[in-house]
This record gives C-alpha cells, structure tokens and sequence, in this order.
C-alpha cells in the first residue's frame, strides 16, 4: 500500500490550502505508479487555479470533495510501481503534475520517446497536457537542464507560439509589440523570440516600478515602462498587445491612449488575479484568448506529429541558456516547501527573477 499525499487548495479562495494523505489502492492491469520528484511554481500555476472552473484545470487531478481542487505542475517523476510492461519501474517522465508525491498513470499510445496518460476522466482535456516525455530516450537528455525545463519550458514554449502566431499574421500591421507584466518568464521567452528576428517590431515592456530595472537589465525590451507611464507609449504607432497581466485597468488604459492604432490584443496570462475586471475602455473586437495547447494542436496539424516539439524544444533550450544569466531557481522540499512556494508565489512576494522547484 502506498501513502500518497496532496497538496490541495479550495476553488473559491486558492489562498485556504490543506495537505491531505491517503493510501492508495493496489495497481490495476496497465497501471503504473509516479512517485513525483520535483516540480516548479510560477504565477502561471497560479493561473491555472484561478481560471481553473473557466477553462477545466481542475479536471485533470480531481479529488473527492468538490469544493477543493490541485493545482497542475510541470515536473519529473519516477516510476516505482509498474503493471505496464512497457513502462518499467526506474521509467523518468516529464510532465504534468498534482502537487502530490505520487500519481497513478494508464499509459496509452505508448512510444519510445513519448506516453500518453489514458485515464478516462483525462481524455477530453488538450493532448499536450497528457503527453509525458520518457526521458531516458530522448537524444542528447541532460539531466542538468531538468530544473530548466521544469520552470521554463512550459513557458517558453507559449512564447514561441506567441512569436509564431503573431508572425504568421504579420504583427497585425503593427509597429510596436507592447508586453503588461514584462518581468514575467513568459513575456521574457516571448521578447527573446520577438528579439532573435531582426523583421519583427519594436519592442516595448510594461512592468510594476519594483521590477522595472530588472527587466530593463535583461536589455531585451526597447523602452521599459511602469503601469503609471502608459502616457509615454507612442500612440502614433500602429501596436499589438501580448498581455501576460490580465489587468482590466492596464488594458482600459492601453487600448483608450492607443484608439485604432491597438491592431489586436492576444489575452494570454493574468499574473494581476485580483485585478482582471475589464471597464469600458477595453477594446473587445480586436481582442482574443490566446491557449498555446490550441496552437500546438494547429500546428501539430500543419507541421506534422512532432515538428512543433523539434522546434519549441531547440528555441527553449537556446532561451534557457541564456536565462541562466539572471534565473535563480530556489531549490526546497517536504511538506512545508510546497505550502511556502505556493503561499509565496499566489501573493505575489517572488522575485521576478525568481523561480520556485519544490517537492515532497
Ligand atoms: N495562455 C496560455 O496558454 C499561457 C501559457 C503559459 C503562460 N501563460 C500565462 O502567462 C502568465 C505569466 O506566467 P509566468 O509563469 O511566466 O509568470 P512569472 O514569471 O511567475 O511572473 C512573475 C511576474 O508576474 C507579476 N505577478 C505575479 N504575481 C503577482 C501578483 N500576485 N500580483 C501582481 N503581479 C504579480 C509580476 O510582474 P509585473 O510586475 O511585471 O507585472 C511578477 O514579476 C500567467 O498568467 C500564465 O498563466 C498563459
């Protein structure tokens, strides 16, 4: 018998949390256990709870009671358990994950680089979440980029959709890609792609003043502004919005000074929760949703099975050397950790060049 713990937040108010255990049921036929090893936390975990009733985040590690929800992660774990005989014990996988020590998988579509996880309550949810990467058989594996790729890939990996989307509509006529919540990682990977293609636009990020030289230190932004300076964005320019922020007020007041000259506004984060109210100034028919597992499954359907993982995979690993320049990754774990990280991170409090890899 396995004692599997969790670590579980209500839906209504991610701040009430609780860790509960449970001991879990023998393996069925085709079953494997996961014993979690470690996973990162950043605002886009957070996210995850926040629109987690809107867009069905909470689906993927239900627990009993309804009113209490887990929180997906992005990690690697270890097989421990096996009744699949194609997915050994010592089997290493990277993917998504409760914030638990353990989860039981039914390993479907199972390749010698890739499984899926078969579990019938997952199968409506978007494919790129029930992949996981069987490391040990991925060419050129190094395990001294497992931190890197816990925190960063996932959000690197949107920003190199976001480029590729925009891009493919031509910036939308804009000159001026402007980016709320600049110091976030996301909006970092993004300025990295937009920063690579010497074609693309100018370059202009918004950020909250305590991160503010943060970001103008990361020299990728061509002017870096605070939320109180949206006067000084040149509203004589034609501009795209890539908002990470999810600010009603910032985007209100954005899309006023910018009038017809805000070509398109892609909705993609909403690091500000507590602020995502949109007022009347909001310019709703030339905004948009931006969910990079839609776009992967676009482009997985005009590139072919495994191009668009070939090409995100080569532009995260390029990013994430380069992050290491500013990147601190805060390494803790047990219990404890996983409560301060998350705690930590929902109130704001982490270093914009921070990021949290916590496990049991
Ligand atoms: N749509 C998609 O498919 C998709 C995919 C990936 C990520 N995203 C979204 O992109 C966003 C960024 O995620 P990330 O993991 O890259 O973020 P991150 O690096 O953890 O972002 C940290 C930054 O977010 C702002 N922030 C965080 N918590 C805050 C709080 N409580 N109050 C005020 N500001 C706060 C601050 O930026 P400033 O001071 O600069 O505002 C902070 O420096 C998330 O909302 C995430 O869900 C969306």
């Amino acid at each position: 018998m396995t004692a599997i713990t969790e670590f579980q937040m209500r839906k209504d108010n991610l701040e009430e949390t609780r860790e509960i255990t449970w001991a879990a049921p023998p393996l069925k036929e085709g079953e494997v256990l996961a014993k979690i090893d470690r996973f990162a936390f950043t605002a886009n975990n957070v996210t995850y709870g926040v629109v987690g009733e809107r867009i069905g985040y909470w689906k993927f590690f239900p627990v009993d009671d309804d009113d209490w929800g887990i929180i997906p992660v992005w990690g690697f774990a270890d097989i421990v358990k096996s009744k699949c005989p194609e997915v050994p014990i010592g089997e290493r996988l990277y993917g998504y994950w409760p914030m638990a020590t353990h989860l039981v998988l039914a390993p479907g579509r199972v390749k010698d680089a890739r499984l899926f996880d078969g579990a019938a309550h997952r199968a409506e949810l978007p494919p790129v979440y029930n992949s996981y990467a069987r490391v040990k058989a991925e060419q050129g594996y190094d395990s001294s980029m497992d931190d890197d790729r816990m925190v960063l890939f996932p959000l690197y990996a949107t920003s190199f959709c976001l480029y590729d989307f925009f891009n493919d509509n031509d910036w939308f006529g804009a000159l001026q890609v402007i980016i709320p919540s600049a110091s976030s990682k996301t909006a970092i990977g993004t300025a990295y792609a937009i920063k690579n293609d010497d074609a693309s636009p100018a370059l202009v990020g918004l950020t909250s003043s305590r991160n503010k030289a943060a970001v103008e230190a990361l020299g990728l932004y061509d002017q870096v502004l605070t939320y109180d300076q949206i006067a000084k964005v040149d509203a004589g320019r034609p501009a795209v919005i890539i908002d990470m922020s999810g600010n009603g007020d910032v985007l209100g007041a954005l899309h006023k000074h910018l009038g017809d000259n805000m070509k398109y506004t892609s909705n993609v984060g909403v690091t500000h929760y507590d602020a995502n109210a949109m007022g009347p100034d909001f310019i709703r028919e030339r905004s948009a949703m931006f969910f990079a597992p839609g776009h992967i499954q676009k482009r997985t359907t005009d590139w072919g099975p495994g191009e668009f993982e070939k090409r995100a995979f080569a532009f995260w690993h390029e990013a994430a050397t380069k992050s290491r320049d500013w990147l601190t990754i805060k390494r803790e774990s047990g219990g404890d950790a996983v409560a301060h990280a998350f705690h930590e991170v929902l109130a704001g409090k982490t270093p914009a060049d921070t990021a949290w890899v916590v496990g049991f």
